[in-house]
């Protein structure tokens, strides 16, 4: 099929490419002329694992090309997705890119003779596609929805695995206006086997938001149980949560064999989550519950939950050294998770600005992160290191944020020979098998120490 997408951010293009290389003809849509450049040159603005190699395939087959004419992109395609961002606004979601482009995306199907089916890929909170896009979509357009199509489509992509969660998706949902609609995005989709799910637009929008609210739920939930061990000697929180894993409804003996599902890697203490979604999202449908006055209770508690957890790291690092004046930290991790560049609501720059303040010299050392961006608020501040020597030499404390397995493997003896201090501090618990020397201090998470 010929599939315009309006957007071209991580959702957009993994999407794009994705369709292109199972067949369909795309034309990726942005406003910015560098990006359609980068894109059409097949690069890609950002960091995601596979996607660069796809994107060389699809452009060189002609399969896929970058345009900022969003008339000529929709006119030329049957099916239009919109993958434009919803930033964060004061708890709730700014819907002005998706408003500009269901208003330009309407004044374009004036130039569109055949059914058209627009699809909405961003998330956003219920009701925003049967009235705001709609009405956009019906006044820009002149038609009334229904003479268009109109779905409402969620993604499931993880950032740094976006490929592989679009070409083998655990579930497709397919938000309908009609059963037009649904029935050509099934179109779409036709190669892919897994179950779908056709429903009502709403029933869409807030499938999204509930499945990324229980991530985020069970991952304070340990964070919860952590706190609780950190203030009661002889408990530890990792062994605790091997125990709750352990119930056969959570890791079920099949075949006299235990499988461990995914969703018990949400189920470990850590420093909290972040990144562009499970933030965003809680807060968005709790700001969501309030102007329907409904108290989100749990929701409020899970971000209130994952906001301390970054200072539980200063404190640590405070008592350990008595003050932080002056004292040397070395971070390491400042993605929000392993295998991403991304430090979009990283706990890492929330236990960054806390060292700050207590007036510690910050070091930071991450192995996919190139340099720290300007603008996070501390410009100049903290010393970005290039090799995991560098950050520690002459450290006082390092502090342990993002999960990278491959700190488990470093030469820990030597690294530890060159700190002033030998202090650790491991908020997400991945150097606990360290054989560490006798000087070291370690100090883990969920636990007295
Ligand atoms: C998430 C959802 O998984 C995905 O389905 C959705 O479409 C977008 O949001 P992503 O933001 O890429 O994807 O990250 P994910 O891998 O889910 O991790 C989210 C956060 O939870 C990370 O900050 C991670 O470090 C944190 N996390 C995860 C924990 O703090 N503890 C855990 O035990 C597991």
């Amino acid at each position: 099929m010929r599939i315009a997408i309006v957007g071209t951010g991580y959702v957009g293009l993994t999407t794009g490419v994705c369709l292109a290389s199972m067949g369909h003809e795309i034309s990726c849509v942005d406003i910015v002329p560098e990006r359609v450049t980068a894109i059409n040159n097949k690069k890609v603005p950002f960091y995601e694992p596979g996607l660069a190699e796809m994107l060389s395939k699809v452009v060189a087959s002609r399969r896929l090309y970058a345009t900022t004419d969003l008339v000529e992109a929709i006119t030329r395609s049957e099916v239009t997705f919109i993958t434009v961002g919803t930033p964060q606004s004061n708890q709730g979601i700014d819907l002005s890119y998706i408003a500009t482009a269901a208003r330009q995306i309407g004044y374009a199907l004036r130039h569109v003779s055949d059914y058209h089916l627009v699809v909405l890929k961003s998330t956003v909170v219920p009701g925003t596609t049967d009235t705001l896009v709609c009405n956009l979509l019906e006044e820009g357009s002149g038609l009334q929805a229904g003479e268009f199509g109109l779905c409402m489509n969620p993604e499931f992509l993880r950032e740094g695995s976006a490929i592989h969660d679009f070409m083998n998706p655990d579930r497709i949902v397919i938000g309908q206006w009609d059963e037009r609609s649904g029935q050509t995005l099934a179109e779409v989709y036709k190669p892919f086997d897994c179950p779908r799910i056709f429903t009502t637009l709403r029933n869409a929008e807030m499938i999204k938001y509930a499945a990324n609210a229980l991530l985020a739920t069970l991952v304070s939930f340990s964070n919860e149980i952590a706190a609780l061990c950190e203030v009661t000697p002889d408990t530890d929180v990792n062994v605790v949560m091997q125990g709750v894993h352990l119930d056969r409804r959570l890791s079920p003996v099949i075949n006299g064999e235990r499988i461990k599902p995914g969703i018990l890697n949400f189920l470990w203490a850590g420093c909290g989550f972040g990144g562009s979604c499970l933030p965003k999202d809680v807060n968005a449908l709790r700001a969501y519950a309030r102007e329907r006055t409904v108290t989100p209770y749990l929701l409020d508690a899970v971000m209130n939950i994952n906001n301390k957890r970054p200072a539980i790291l200063e404190k640590l690092a405070e008592e350990a050294l008595g003050s932080l004046r002056r004292a040397i930290i070395a971070v390491l991790g400042l993605a929000f998770k392993p295998g991403t560049d991304d430090l979009r609501e990283s706990p890492a720059l929330t236990v960054i600005k806390l060292l700050l303040d207590r007036g510690a010299i910050v070091r930071a050392y991450d192995p996919f992160v190139t340099s720290i961006p300007p603008g996070l608020g501390f410009d100049n501040l903290v010393t970005f290191c290039n090799t995991p020597e560098e950050v520690l030499r002459d450290s006082d404390t390092a502090i342990v944020v993002t999960a990278y397995p491959e700190f488990a493997e470093w030469d820990w003896t030597t690294l530890c020979n060159s700190m002033r201090h030998q202090i650790i501090i491991d908020g997400r618990n991945i150097l606990r098998k360290v054989p560490w020397p006798k000087k070291v201090r370690y100090i883990g998470i969920g636990r007295v120490n």
